[in-house]
C-alpha cells in the first residue's frame, strides 16, 4: 500500500482513450488500476506501465456489464490499495443500425455497456468515496449525444446522452461529500482499431470539414482533460460535460 492517489479505469487497455488515460495518470503519479474486458491486453498494459515507471500496477480483467465482477474488481482494488481517489468510466460499445432496423440486442448491448456499465461502476465506487469524503469521476460520453446525424446510431447516442444526465445528477448528489463528477464528450479520436475499420477518407473528412483545427483527435487530447478534471486544480468544476472534438460538436 502506498499513499499515492489511486485511479480505477475501465477499458483501460485498448488502443485509444482508455490506454492514454492509464498512461497519463500513471505519469502523474497515480497507482492506476487497469481494468479491461480483454484479459491479455489488460495484463500487458499493467506490465508496460510497470516497466515505464519502475513500480507495480494492478490489472483486473473486467467486463463492465458483469455487475458482480464490477463489485469484485472494486473490492480487489480497495483490498490492494485501501482507497480509490479517481474513477474513469471509459468502456463504450456501438453498432450502427438504423432505428427502424435495429435489433433489440444491439439496443440493449449498447445501453448495457455505455450507460449501465457507467452506472454500475459509480454504484460500487461512490459509497467508498462518500465514506472518505473525497473523490473525482470522469465519464467518457461522446458528441454523438448532441448531434442530429445518422453517423453514430441511436442506441449509442441515447446511451451517451444518458451518461451526460447521469453525470449531472451524480454530481448534484455528491458535491457536498467532496466528490466531483464530470464528463468528456470526444469527437473523432484516432486509434489503430478505428483505423482498421474506417478508410482514410473517414478521418480526412472529419479533419477537413468538421474539425476547426484541421486534424482529428488523439487519445492524449482526451487524457489531458481527464487528468485535469481529476486533479485538485479542477476543484470548482463538477456536473459539467466538455467536448474534445476540435470544435466540431454542437454544444448543448
Ligand atoms: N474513438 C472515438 O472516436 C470516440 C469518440 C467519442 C467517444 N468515444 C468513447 O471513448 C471511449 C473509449 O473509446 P476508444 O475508441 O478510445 O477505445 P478504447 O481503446 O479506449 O476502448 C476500447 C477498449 O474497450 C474495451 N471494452 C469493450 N467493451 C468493454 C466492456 N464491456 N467492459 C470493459 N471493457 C470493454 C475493449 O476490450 C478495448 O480494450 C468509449 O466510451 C467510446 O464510446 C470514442
Amino acid at each position: 500500500m502506498t499513499d499515492r492517489p489511486v485511479a480505477f479505469i475501465t477499458a483501460g487497455a485498448g488502443a485509444g482513450i482508455g490506454a492514454a488515460v492509464s498512461r497519463r495518470l500513471a505519469g502523474d503519479g497515480y497507482d492506476v488500476v487497469v481494468t479491461d474486458a480483454h484479459e491479455r491486453r489488460c495484463g500487458e498494459m499493467a506490465d508496460n506501465l510497470a516497466a515505464d515507471h519502475g513500480r507495480p500496477f494492478l490489472s483486473i480483467p473486467l467486463d463492465v456489464t458483469d455487475r458482480d465482477a464490477v463489485a469484485d474488481a472494486v473490492g480487489t482494488a480497495l483490498g490492494h490499495h485501501g482507497h480509490i481517489d479517481a474513477l474513469v468510466n471509459n468502456a463504450g460499445w456501438s453498432k450502427i443500425e438504423p432505428v427502424a432496423e435495429m435489433s433489440f440486442e444491439t439496443w440493449q448491448r449498447c445501453l448495457d455497456v455505455d450507460l449501465t456499465g457507467t452506472f454500475t461502476c459509480l454504484r460500487q465506487v461512490l459509497p467508498h468515496m462518500i465514506e472518505r469524503g473525497s473523490g473525482a469521476v470522469v465519464n467518457i460520453a461522446s458528441i454523438a449525444a448532441w448531434e442530429t446525424t445518422d453517423e453514430h446510431g441511436a442506441a449509442y447516442s441515447a446511451a451517451k446522452a444518458g451518461v451526460m444526465a447521469l453525470t449531472r445528477v451524480a454530481a448534484a448528489e455528491n458535491g457536498r461529500h467532496g466528490i466531483r463528477v464530470n464528463a468528456i464528450a470526444p469527437g473523432l479520436i484516432y486509434n489503430d482499431f478505428l483505423r482498421r475499420i474506417y478508410p482514410d477518407e473517414f478521418f480526412d473528412g472529419y479533419a477537413q470539414s468538421r474539425s476547426l483545427v484541421g486534424r482529428v483527435g488523439r487519445p492524449e487530447d482526451v487524457a489531458d482533460l481527464a487528468a485535469f478534471l481529476l486533479s485538485d486544480r479542477a476543484g470548482y468544476i463538477t456536473g459539467e460535460v466538455y467536448g474534445v472534438s476540435g470544435g466540431a460538436g454542437p454544444h448543448a
